[in-house]
């Protein structure tokens, strides 16, 4: 083995193949990342969340390669889910998936099945079981779980790759690199905010907007008010929002917030002195460069990331008694899904679609027939004309629901 990196006995056997070509395969990605990235060791991981899961993503050549792999015996070690796929597993035939597709998704989600991991496919594995504790080491993939994992929950995560991620999955191992050292966790630029953000699009517009400067870097954010007038803290949801738009429009896996998030409480990740700063005094321009032209919506998506309870209930005390003209999508995950029975309901009743398992950015939308969307979710906003050919209108979830109402949403 390299003179960097050491491998312990199991490991070294898992890299020369004695359990398998399956695990081999899966050491040899894991020790070629080690390698590239200067690690010295592999760490054990508590859990994996695989990305790579949509077949409009991966089509032919992807699905070949997760059977061919499970086929030479591939197994994980450790509790994994998955990225939302390219369908509502369950409702697919009454959201227009067209059942050819929905044969090559389910056979994805076979070939991953076939190894062991869980068919949960979610973007929030965190908010329905999977809730990793401070210092877990882990090999997650979506960007938006990883800098909720790194931030607000203190695990350590790299953002993986596809493959890098079920590699770990299959040793139970990741090389120590990046920010599973204590090191690479401390802030490389101090982002001052001059206000308080208030609902989820302002949250969104800010992580887009440090996300945009802060590239690949760790923003040691400082609020006007960090813990709000009232005392109130900000809440899980306003933390993913923020991160996920961070994550999106930057390559950000890990932000602290002063006085707020763990590490940064802890007192040892606050940039050195001489790092680079940045003010944001007005999110007009991050809402301005996420809002598009169109004032007909076919289209109002929200749940990017997967909507939580609280989402769901919010949404559903807006819409009860009414009527929607345009479609309402909420994404969110299955599990999620089954504890929000009642703003389901409240929800369908009124017109809209609670989809689990996908979202609007990895589903086949050109299938769908949208061509314009509204969406509170700066990420969703940020991906989808690009990922999705849509046109994107991008406002908070009030005037979204009016747009869902009414299929109009006038120009700011
Ligand atoms: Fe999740 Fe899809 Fe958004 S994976 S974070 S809902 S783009």
């Amino acid at each position: 083995m390299s003179d960097q990196l050491h491998l312990a006995a199991e490991e070294q056997a898992m890299f020369d193949g004695e359990q398998g070509i399956a695990v081999r395969r899966a050491m040899e990605i894991v020790v070629a990342l080690g390698k590239i990235y200067g690690a010295k060791r592999l760490v054990p991981i508590h859990s994996v969340q695989v990305a790579g899961v949509s077949y409009k993503n991966l089509g032919e050549a992807g699905l070949d390669f997760l059977r061919e792999w499970a086929a030479q015996g591939a197994r994980v070690r450790v509790p994994t889910t998955l990225n939302p796929a390219g369908i509502d597993v369950v409702q697919w035939h009454t959201l227009g998936f067209s059942a050819t597709f929905a044969q090559q998704q389910q056979a994805v989600i076979a070939a991953y099945t076939a190894m062991g991991i869980e068919p949960v496919c979610t973007c929030t594995p965190y908010l329905i079981g999977n809730r990793p504790a401070w210092g877990d080491h882990l090999a997650w993939a979506e960007s938006s779980a990883v800098i909720l994992a790194n931030s607000v929950l203190g695990a350590r995560t790299n953002r993986e790759g596809g493959p890098s991620a079920l590699a770990a999955a299959i040793c139970g191992r990741t090389a120590a690199y990046g920010l599973h050292l204590d090191e690479n966790r401390i802030a490389t630029h101090r982002v001052e905010v001059h206000s308080r953000p208030v609902s989820l699009t302002d949250w969104g517009a800010l992580g887009y907007l440090v996300g945009r400067q802060v590239r690949n870097g760790i923003p040691y954010i400082l609020l006007a008010d960090p813990v709000g007038t009232t005392g109130v803290a900000p809440t899980l949801d306003q933390l993913k929002t923020l991160g996920a738009a961070m994550a999106a429009s930057g390559a950000v896996a890990l932000y602290h917030i002063d006085g707020v998030t763990p590490e940064a409480q802890a007192g040892n990740v606050a940039p050195p002195k001489g790092a680079p700063q940045i003010l944001i005094d007005d999110l007009t321009t991050g809402y301005a460069a996420l809002n598009g032209d169109a004032e007909q919506i076919d289209l109002v998506s929200i749940g990017c990331p997967h909507a939580s309870l609280d989402e769901l209930t919010e949404i559903a005390r807006l819409v009860e008694g009414k009527r929607l003209c345009a479609a309402l999508w909420v994404t969110t995950a299955r599990e999620t899904r089954r504890r929000a029975a009642q703003a389901v309901a409240t929800i369908e009743a009124a017109g809209g679609r609670v989809v689990a398992d996908t979202c609007m950015v990895v589903a086949p939308v050109d299938q769908l027939g949208f061509k314009s969307m509204a969406t509170n979710s700066a990420k969703m906003a940020f991906y989808a004309p690009a990922h999705s050919g849509l046109s994107v209108r991008f406002g908070p979830l009030e005037q979204c629901i009016e747009a869902a109402l009414t299929g109009k949403m006038r120009k700011a």
